[in-house]
C-alpha cells in the first residue's frame, strides 16, 4: 500500500517541483504517471522510495512512514530509476550475487530466483559478459531484474519500458502485470500512452508538479469530453499548463 499525503518538493532554483501531490495506491493495483519532460515524476518517485526527502507532507508504504522507517521499507520495496548505473566492470552473475548478500537472501533462494529471473528476461546467455558490453535494453532488463531480487511488495518503476525493444517491453510488461495479479502494489511512470493504457489501472497526470486529474483512460477521455486518451492528454495539458513568466534580473 502507498498513500501519498500532500507532498511538496521546493528546490531553491525551481519552486515547488512536486506541488501537493496525494494518492494512493493499494495491492493488487498498478498506478501510472504520465506527464511531459521535467513534470515532477522522477521526484515524486525518489521520494516514494526514501531516497529524497519531501519539503512537506507524508508518505507511508504499508503503513510505514518514509520519514523514519526508510530501512525497513526499502526491505519491502523494489524500485527502478532512470538514474541508477551499473557498474561497467561487473557482470549480470556478479550483481545478481551480490545484491543477494546485501539483502541476505539465502542462497537457494536467490539460485532459484536468479535461474528464473534471468530465464524470463532472456538474460542467461549474457549472464557472464562485462556489462559495459551489453546493449541499453539488456542493461535495463538487468537493473529491473536486481531491483526485484527481494521479492518486494511494493515496486517503483521509473520508465521501466524506456529503451526497451517491443518484445524485452513485453516482457516487462508481462511480468508488472503479474505482479499486479499477485497483489504488489505498483507504481510506475512512462511516457509511452499505449503502456499506460494497457497496463495501467488508473493513471495520475502530473502537470507542472501537480496532479491534475486521476482516472482509468476512458474516464479521462469523458472528463475531458474528447474521443482518444492522447487527446484527453493534451486537453489536460493546455489547459493546466501555464508558462513560467521569466525571471526579474
Ligand atoms: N536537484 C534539483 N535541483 C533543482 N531542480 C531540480 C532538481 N532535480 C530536479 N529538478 C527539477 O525538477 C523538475 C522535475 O524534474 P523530474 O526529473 O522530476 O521530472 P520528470 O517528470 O521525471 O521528467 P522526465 O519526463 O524528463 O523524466 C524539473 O524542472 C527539474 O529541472
Ligand atoms: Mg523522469
Amino acid at each position: 500500500m502507498i498513500d501519498v499525503i500532500n507532498v511538496t518538493k521546493a528546490y531553491k532554483s525551481n519552486i515547488n517541483v512536486v506541488n501537493d501531490v496525494s494518492f494512493t495506491v493499494s495491492p493488487g493495483e498498478m498506478l501510472g504517471l504520465l506527464g511531459p519532460n521535467g513534470a515532477g515524476k522522477t521526484t515524486l518517485m525518489q521520494m516514494v522510495s526514501t531516497l529524497l526527502k519531501p519539503s512537506s507532507g507524508r508518505i507511508l508504504i504499508s503503513g510505514l512512514d518514509t520519514a523514519t522507517d526508510d530501512l525497513e521499507i526499502k526491505k519491502h520495496m523494489g524500485f527502478l530509476t532512470t538514474e541508477v548505473k551499473l557498474d561497467p566492470d561487473s557482470t549480470p552473475n556478479r550483481l545478481f550475487d551480490y545484491f543477494s548478500r546485501l539483502y541476505q537472501i539465502d542462497k537457494k533462494t536467490a539460485a532459484m530466483r536468479k535461474t528464473e529471473s534471468f530465464e524470463r528476461f532472456g538474460i542467461l546467455p549474457f549472464a557472464d559478459k562485462k556489462i559495459s558490453q551489453l546493449s541499453t535494453g539488456m542493461r535495463q532488463k538487468i537493473s529491473i531484474s536486481i531491483s526485484l531480487i527481494h521479492n518486494p511488495e511494493v515496486v517503483i518503476f521509473d520508465e521501466p519500458t524506456n529503451g526497451l525493444d517491443i518484445l524485452s517491453s513485453h516482457q516487462v510488461q508481462s511480468y508488472l502485470k503479474f505482479l499486479r495479479d499477485t497483489d504488489h502494489t505498483v507504481l510506475l511512470s512512462t511516457h509511452i500512452f499505449s503502456v499506460a493504457e494497457s497496463l495501467c489501472d488508473r493513471i495520475a497526470i502530473i502537470i507542472d508538479g501537480k496532479i491534475v486529474a486521476t482516472g482509468r483512460t476512458d474516464e479521462l477521455i469523458r472528463m475531458t469530453d474528447t474521443s482518444s486518451f492522447e487527446d484527453a492528454f493534451l486537453k489536460l495539458y493546455s489547459m493546466h499548463h501555464h508558462e513560467a513568466a521569466p525571471a526579474k534580473e
